[in-house]
């Protein structure tokens, strides 16, 4: 029978087997699979694993602070959080092709990774000289089934993560989800007490907000884009609807501009697309019929409280021929 009580013991003696007193460092996103992988390498090692955030600016709204205050007050773990909302808008300036963002912000992504390890090398080097030798991923089964189960390498979907790590990380993985799906790594997370916040979060792209603003990317774009999503989050979440729903991409057309009249005045804004979809796995999926009331008090709210925007559509096409995310 399964049970998260077991399968944290057992992965907690295979973890302590494996890595010994060994240095461990982890990569978290916010998402669900990086936060339980962590907390279970955690819970068999305690302080030798040492968590990296990368806060790009690609976030949604209170990311940063669930992972850096709820997730750190509920594990104790370690936590490195790495600021570089600078460094990637300056790459990201005047980019609009999709491909080129996510190859941009994976390339970013990794550098400030490695810049992170060196320097937690060099301080762990300084302390008792003992290197960082392994890194945790979150590969679930179905990533494993999907790669051809290669093991021992990492060997990740450039589509999974921002970009994969790099190849020379010469780091020996630790993958303690590696038998399980997702609703048993919930289980285990909640398990563990992690926050709901992040156990029961929806798919979100590793390369985050910034495929989500269609057109290119800057500090304005993403303050308005994060703050249309926030509320369709909120709403969706107090209608209950968080389960029925696979994920809800928020869309900003940065490029396309309508006319509008608010108060006495016409305006020239930028539409928000809703994307709500119910799927599987993300292979298929097809657009949720949201009720309309909800829906009305949706577009109120963004087009009442989020400046520049003056117009909230719905995207009512299946995958395929849609994709799911508009980039
Ligand atoms: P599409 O848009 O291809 O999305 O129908 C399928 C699922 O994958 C997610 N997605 C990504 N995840 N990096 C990621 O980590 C990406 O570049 C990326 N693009 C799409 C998407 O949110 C959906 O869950």
């Amino acid at each position: 029978d399964w049970n998260s009580g077991n399968v944290i013991a057992e992965q907690v003696a295979k973890i302590r087997a494996q890595v010994g007193t060994g240095k461990v460092i982890c990569g978290l996103s916010g998402g669900v699979d990086s936060a339980v992988a962590a907390a279970l390498v955690h819970k068999a090692i305690g302080d030798q694993l040492v968590c990296v955030f990368v806060d790009h600016g690609l976030l949604r709204q209170d990311e940063r602070r669930q992972v850096e205050e709820d997730y750190v007050k509920a594990t104790g773990i370690r936590l490195v959080t790495v600021d570089v909302r600078e460094q990637f808008l300056t790459a990201l300036e005047g980019v609009s092709d999709p491909e080129t963002k996510r190859k941009i912000i994976g390339r970013e992504f990794i550098r400030t990774f490695e810049q992170a390890q060196a320097e937690l090398i060099n301080e762990a080097a300084e302390i008792d000289g003992d290197p960082i030798r392994f890194l945790v991923q979150g590969t679930l089964y179905p990533d494993v089934v999907e790669s051809g189960g290669g093991s021992g390498t990492a060997n990740i979907k450039s589509h999974h993560n921002v970009g994969g790590l790099p190849e020379d990380l010469q780091f020996e993985l630790v993958e303690p989800l590696r038998t399980l799906f997702k609703d048993e790594v919930r289980a285990i997370g909640a398990e563990l007490g992690l926050p709901a916040e992040i156990v029961q979060r929806q798919p979100f792209p590793g390369p985050g907000l910034g495929i989500r603003i269609v057109g290119s990317i800057n500090r304005e774009r993403l303050d308005l884009l994060r703050q249309a999503d926030a509320i369709v989050r909120y709403e969706l979440t107090e209608a209950g609807l968080d389960r029925e729903i696979w994920q809800c991409p928020v869309v900003l057309l940065a490029d396309v501009r309508s006319v509008g009249v608010q108060g006495d005045g016409r305006t020239y804004g930028h539409p928000i697309v809703l994307r709500p979809v119910s799927s599987e796995d993300a292979m298929t999926a097809d657009w949720t019929r949201l009720p309309y009331d909800l829906l009305a008090r949706i577009s109120n709210r963004i087009t009442n409280e989020v400046h520049g925007v003056n117009r909230v559509v719905l995207d009512v096409t299946s995958k395929p021929p849609g994709t799911i995310e508009w980039e």
